[in-house]
């Protein structure tokens, strides 16, 4: 018996989207996008490739007509020289999470800072400083939302951490030196995979600084609640949710592609349903 909703919908004119990433198999983003294409009855199919060579995999996907793509780890920088014309953030994060191909032109957007904004937007006139763990694209694109606050970036390869820290004028400060002091500060945001399903190391924000802080902003998604969540709600902060962030990057992705705008409330029943 055929998959009812393929057997129905997929035909010659269906429009493909992907995701194009190594490892692909833990990603939401393949039932979110479908969930999406469902409800807004479109025409569309959305897969998940793991290419070794990405120039390959994007000329192939613009020889057979893709509309678009999300893209993820470890290709967010890569794809960046591939692209015909960039959005005004992916010069300021130099990463890219979503391509649409334009005709022949291929064009690159950061998403991810769309869904920060989202997840930020309740509180951002109470944040007046921060810290944020990790020094990757997703840190960037965090430091890029929040420039001109005041802030500390902990990292565990000083020398990718001083160079960000520099760039926004944060202080840095190490892995290893963090639970010796404790800053005063609003703000903590967790932008690395430490607490995500399936991490050996469950948390590596010192208690102290939960303690001292207003808000925490866990940036993983999967569990929804994480070690950090947990001590975050343990000690009465506000929880900033990864989730949030999630589902935020992938309705303005889909806009992207569609210039349809799912609101959170279609994003959150979609995630519910997923989850359950
Ligand atoms: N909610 C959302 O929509 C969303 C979107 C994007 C990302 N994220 C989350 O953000 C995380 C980071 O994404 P990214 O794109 O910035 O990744 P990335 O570019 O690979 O950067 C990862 C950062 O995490 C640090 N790190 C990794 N493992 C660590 C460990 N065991 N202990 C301490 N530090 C560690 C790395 O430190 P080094 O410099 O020392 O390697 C690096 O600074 C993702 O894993 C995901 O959980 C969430």
């Amino acid at each position: 018996m055929p998959n009812e909703i393929l057997y129905t919908s997929v035909n010659a004119q269906t429009k493909l989207l992907c995701l194009l990433g190594n490892p692909i198999s833990h990603s939401f983003s393949p039932p979110v996008m479908n969930a999406l294409i469902s409800i807004y009855n479109l025409n569309f199919c959305y897969l998940a490739f793991a290419p070794n060579d990405l120039k390959k995999a994007i000329e192939g996907l613009k020889e057979i007509n893709f509309l678009g793509a999300n893209i993820t780890i470890p290709f967010k920088e890569k794809i960046l020289p591939l692209c015909d014309s960039i959005n005004q953030f992916v010069e300021e994060i130099k990463a890219i999470n979503t391509i649409w191909f334009d005709g022949e032109k291929l064009r690159g957007y950061n998403t991810d800072i769309d869904g920060i904004r989202s997840a930020l937007t309740d509180y951002i006139d109470q944040i007046g400083s921060y810290a944020v763990f990790g020094a990757g694209g997703a840190a960037r694109a965090l430091c890029v939302a929040l420039k001109n606050k005041n802030g500390i970036l902990v990292n565990r390869t000083e020398a990718k951490g001083k160079k960000l820290a520099e760039e926004f004028g944060l202080e840095y400060i190490s892995l290893t030196d963090s639970p010796k002091i404790v800053p005063d500060i609003d703000l903590i945001v967790n932008a690395t995979p430490v607490g995500m399903a399936g991490q050996t190391v469950s948390t590596i924000v010192p208690t102290s600084w939960i303690k001292k802080c207003t808000f925490v902003f866990d940036m993983v998604y999967n569990p929804s609640v994480t070690k950090l969540v947990e001590q975050a709600i343990e000690y009465h902060k506000n929880v900033i949710s990864g989730v949030k962030m999630f589902l935020s990057q992938a309705a303005k992705a889909f806009s992207t592609w569609t210039s349809l705008e799912p609101d959170l409330e279609i994003m959150r029943s979609i995630w519910r349903e997923i989850t359950n």
